[in-house]
């Protein structure tokens, strides 16, 4: 302990702000020198899993040492508290932390909690939060308030499995961040919010999820309006829902685009100053429209489905038709064990596998005819590959063997081409 004591105040706060509170507080009884040490950390974690007392107790702790805590600004104030959770209580938490000048806040019920009911937020949340620039919520719900609200400071938001009043209510909490430019949004069942609306010309980042398939609201989707996104991520495997985008987005950079709906090719449209981009569609015949031409692209990742690997491949060679720059290329496959419909190579391959393309990769390769119609379509093709990249999770090494030794004598025509095989579990 002694040698621990003699490191830097601002070493020792670094450590104590990975511990949770009530271990923090218990530092004080060290010595002399802990004593007034936890009233500097600049993160606390309360959590009410770990603490496991009654809320009462908790709830008194928490106040109390909010009120000690003496740091000029609280980085971080994180929450995790479970379903019994008093609203009044937290409401005092957060109306303390707020005079507490907290950057960020983190609230979110414990997610090993069975209950699925989630908290209620107090109203206090919304006043007072001008210095909050990072807020993260997560299986709570939003309550109405009339009275005007708002959060200038705020530029993250993070809204995980929240429920909302109505949608109307999601509408006006955005516009009342009007320097937002992070926002993340994972949506669960009832959460009133069936048109999600994001409109704001600040936000660069935004990500999407509806991942849960209870979910099953009809008619419900997305409505995007952001035009200096940077940043696009969504994902959602409900086939009937929409993601509609009002406006172009010129500015993004890095796109993630793993839906389910039948027609993506319109989001596809709205990203096409993209860079690196990830995909992951259904590949029916009109998901991918004609006449998009991406130019900055220098990097794609596609997901392949085995039931769709041929229509996968025909979208592949879409994309790489309209990416005249693409540098690099991998291609991930999900469960491949079926069998594999037959691919019919171009005639002619794509501009950026001639002139471009310097690396390739390939996971999960399994050997199958069709794998390697590709790979060995790639190494004939590209002048400039210098590396192809394959891994498999074969667990048996004459197996690997075999494969390493079929794809050495794939006839390549970049001179400087390297091929790696390896096995990854
Ligand atoms: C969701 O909407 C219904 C119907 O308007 C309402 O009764 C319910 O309280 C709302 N949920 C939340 C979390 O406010
Ligand atoms: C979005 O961002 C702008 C600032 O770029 C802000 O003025 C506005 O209130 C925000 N909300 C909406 C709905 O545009």
């Amino acid at each position: 302990m002694d040698s621990i004591s003699q490191l830097p105040d601002a070493l020792l706060l670094g450590v104590l702000s990975l511990l949770p509170a009530k271990d923090v507080v218990a530092t004080m009884i060290l010595s002399k020198r802990w004593q007034f040490l936890w009233m500097f950390v600049p993160k606390l974690i309360y959590d009410d899993n770990y603490q496991n007392i009654e809320f009462e107790r908790l709830s008194r702790f928490v106040y109390r040492s909010l009120l000690l805590h003496e740091a000029p600004v609280i980085e971080t104030l994180h929450f995790i508290i479970r379903p019994k959770s008093n609203v009044v209580d937290i409401g005092v938490w957060t109306r303390t932390a707020v005079k507490r000048c907290v950057r960020e806040l983190i609230i979110e019920m414990d997610c090993s909690s069975s209950s699925t009911a989630p908290v209620m937020l107090p109203r206090s949340l919304y006043s007072g939060c001008s210095i909050l620039v990072k807020l993260k919520l997560k299986k709570v719900v939003l309550v109405d308030v009339t009275s005007p609200f708002s959060f200038p400071s705020l530029k993250e938001l993070s809204l995980k499995s929240v429920k909302y009043p109505d949608e109307e209510f999601v509408q006006s909490l955005l516009s009342n961040c009007p320097v937002l430019e992070s926002l993340v949004v994972k949506q669960c069942p009832n959460d009133n919010a069936t048109i999600f609306t994001v409109k704001n010309s600040s936000l660069k980042s935004l990500v999407l999820e509806n991942q849960d398939l209870r979910y099953n609201d009809i008619g419900a989707g997305y409505v995007i309006d952001a035009p200096s996104l940077e940043k696009f991520k969504i994902r959602d495997l409900h086939e009937d829902r929409f993601c509609v985008i009002e406006n172009e987005m010129p500015n993004i950079v890095e796109a993630d685009i793993d839906v389910a709906y039948g027609h993506p090719g319109k989001i596809l449209s709205s990203i096409t100053s993209v860079k690196h981009l990830t995909l992951c569609i259904t590949s029916s015949k009109d998901a991918y429209p004609v006449g998009l031409a991406f130019c900055s692209l220098v990097y794609l990742e596609i997901w392949t489905l085995d039931t769709e690997w041929s229509n996968d491949l025909n979208l592949l060679m879409c994309v790489l038709r309209d990416s005249p720059n693409l540098r690099a290329l991998k291609l991930e496959q999900l469960d491949c064990d079926g069998d594999r419909s037959c691919w019919m190579e171009p005639s002619s391959a794509p501009e950026c596998v001639i002139w471009s393309l310097e690396t390739l990769e390939l996971v999960d390769y399994e050997g199958a005819e069709e794998e390697k119609k590709v790979i060995a379509f790639i190494l004939r093709n590209a002048n400039c590959l210098k590396k192809a990249t394959i891994s498999t999770e074969s667990t048996d090494p004459n197996k690997r063997l075999e494969m390493l030794k079929e794809l050495e004598l794939f006839p390549r025509r970049s001179p400087n081409c390297q091929l790696a095989f390896y096995y990854s579990p």
